[in-house]
């Protein structure tokens, strides 16, 4: 099992560099099942969760190449045949994010099948309201032995209001509604960045989308789309976490590859802590002397806070003097960094959906365990500051989302190394 051991104590200084969106990666990969032609999607990121989607579209007849030279950080995708339209038990258990191919399945093929994911850390994760949609665009929906299966000779144009805001289930729908017969709908969908993003490459390919960004989505479907060759956003939510290490560790640090103005909230409420960021077009440059002031956070959809950066802006909160009270409002379970940093020093109790983060706490090194994606960031920035060496356990979690981030840490003056073997090294 890979461990981080960090030592803490430096300040973070030069300039680190994102990578592409990992959540706009997903669904733009996903979006290659809707043609036959090649997809070439560039700016990927080196991470897990890429690595599972490669081989769940491999598992369903795609030829899919993935390369991270230099210049590379590029997949080229081919879905000329879909022999096997089913997403297996073993593949969606390792990322609930394979129900992405659901849509474009059924769309393409005509047939889907996708093992139900289970829950994760962070909480229940149905999918309920993808399905709601895929029936409303006249899918039958079956579900035994642990799979669902959706089935239609060809989707037809559907006007769908989500009773709830959901990321991957506005993706999921809009690449059904490319294919489908007619005009769709998508209202109280979400606008995430990511969602813009899949709009733009779906476009690139033949669709006819309008209002991706905005709650209301209209798609008038085609019969057939085409391939493209199509460039990831960066990762906002990366960029966001190297924010926070800058500021945790007092450091002045450029964040660079990034798109600030898919960062705003995070932006406004750090300037409210007292950390200094001066913005330019593609980078965001931290300082911070380490005087921060607590400040309440409440994550809410997308322009708000964003859930992805309550974890790190909870191990930022123990750094800064006074009370902050943070209210996750997405997820019901966001909390599993709360027990590790507590053991670190932190003063967080945790009252259902809030947490109220007393400091300044000087944090001091610990055994951690990392539990899901976003409580790892948060541990590994919690770590930087502690006194002492840091031993970071279960850090697959991390390299679900973030490429070489002991290697992208130690380049700005971190302690950080890894122990076990090295994810994407042969
Ligand atoms: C996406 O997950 C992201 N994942 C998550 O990032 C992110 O935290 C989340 O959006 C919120 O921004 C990807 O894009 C791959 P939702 P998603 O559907 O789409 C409920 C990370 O750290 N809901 O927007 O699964 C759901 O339970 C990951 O990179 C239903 O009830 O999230 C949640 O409470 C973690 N029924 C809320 O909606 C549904 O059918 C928002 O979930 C779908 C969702």
């Amino acid at each position: 099992m890979d461990k981080f051991v960090v030592r803490g104590g430096n300040p973070l200084l030069g300039t680190i560099k994102v990578s592409g969106a990992k959540n706009s990666a997903l669904p733009c990969m996903a979006a290659a099942i809707l043609t036959e032609d090649e997809v070439i999607l560039e700016n990927i990121p080196q991470v897990r969760d890429i690595e599972t989607e490669r081989k769940l579209l491999e598992s369903m007849g795609a030829e899919v190449e993935l390369g991270y030279g230099r210049a590379q950080h590029r997949t080229t995708i081919q879905c000329s045949v879909l022999s096997d339209p089913e997403a297996k038990y073993e593949i969606v258990k390792t990322m609930r994010a394979s129900s992405l191919v659901l849509g474009p399945l059924v769309a393409r093929a005509g047939i889907a099948r996708v093992a139900v994911p289970g829950g994760c850390a962070i909480g229940g994760r149905p999918i309920d309201l993808h399905l709601k949609g895929l029936e409303a665009m006249g899918a039958t929906i079956t579900q035994d032995h642990g799979y669902i299966e959706a089935k239609a000779d060809r989707l037809k144009g559907a006007h769908i209001l989500f009773d709830k805001i959901t990321v991957t289930g506005t993706e999921d729908l809009l690449m059904a509604a490319t294919l489908a017969d007619g005009e769709s709908v998508l209202e109280n969908a979400a606008q995430e960045p990511e969602v813009t993003d899949l709009a733009a490459m779906l476009t690139s390919m033949g669709a006819q989308i309008e209002g991706a960004g905005t709650s209301t989505i209209r798609v008038k479907g085609v019969s057939k789309l085409h391939g493209t060759r199509y460039r990831i956003n960066p990762d906002r939510i990366e960029a966001g976490t190297f924010i926070i290490a800058g500021a945790i560790s007092g450091g002045d640090l450029n964040v660079d590859c990034c798109n600030p103005h898919h960062l705003e909230a995070v932006i406004m409420k750090l300037q409210e802590c007292g950390v200094r960021l001066d913005v330019g077009k593609e980078s965001i440059r931290v300082r911070s002397e380490g005087k921060l002031q607590a400040a309440d956070v409440s994550t809410v959809e997308y322009p708000g806070f964003p859930t992805d950066m309550q974890a790190q802006y909870m191990a930022l909160a123990t750094q800064a003097k006074g009370t902050s009270v943070i209210t996750e409002n997405i997820f019901e379970n966001r909390f599993m960094h709360v027990s590790e940093l507590t053991r670190m020093g932190a003063n967080i109790k945790v009252d259902g959906r809030s947490a109220t983060v007393r400091g300044k706490s000087p944090l001091s090194a610990a055994a951690v365990m990392c539990s899901d994606l976003r409580a790892s960031a948060s541990l590994v920035l919690a770590a930087l500051v502690a006194d002492g060496e840091t031993i970071l356990d279960r850090v697959y979690h991390i390299d679900r989302g973030y490429e070489r981030i002991e290697e992208k840490l130690r380049g700005v003056g971190a302690q950080i190394r890894r122990m076990g073997e090295v994810f994407g090294k042969r």
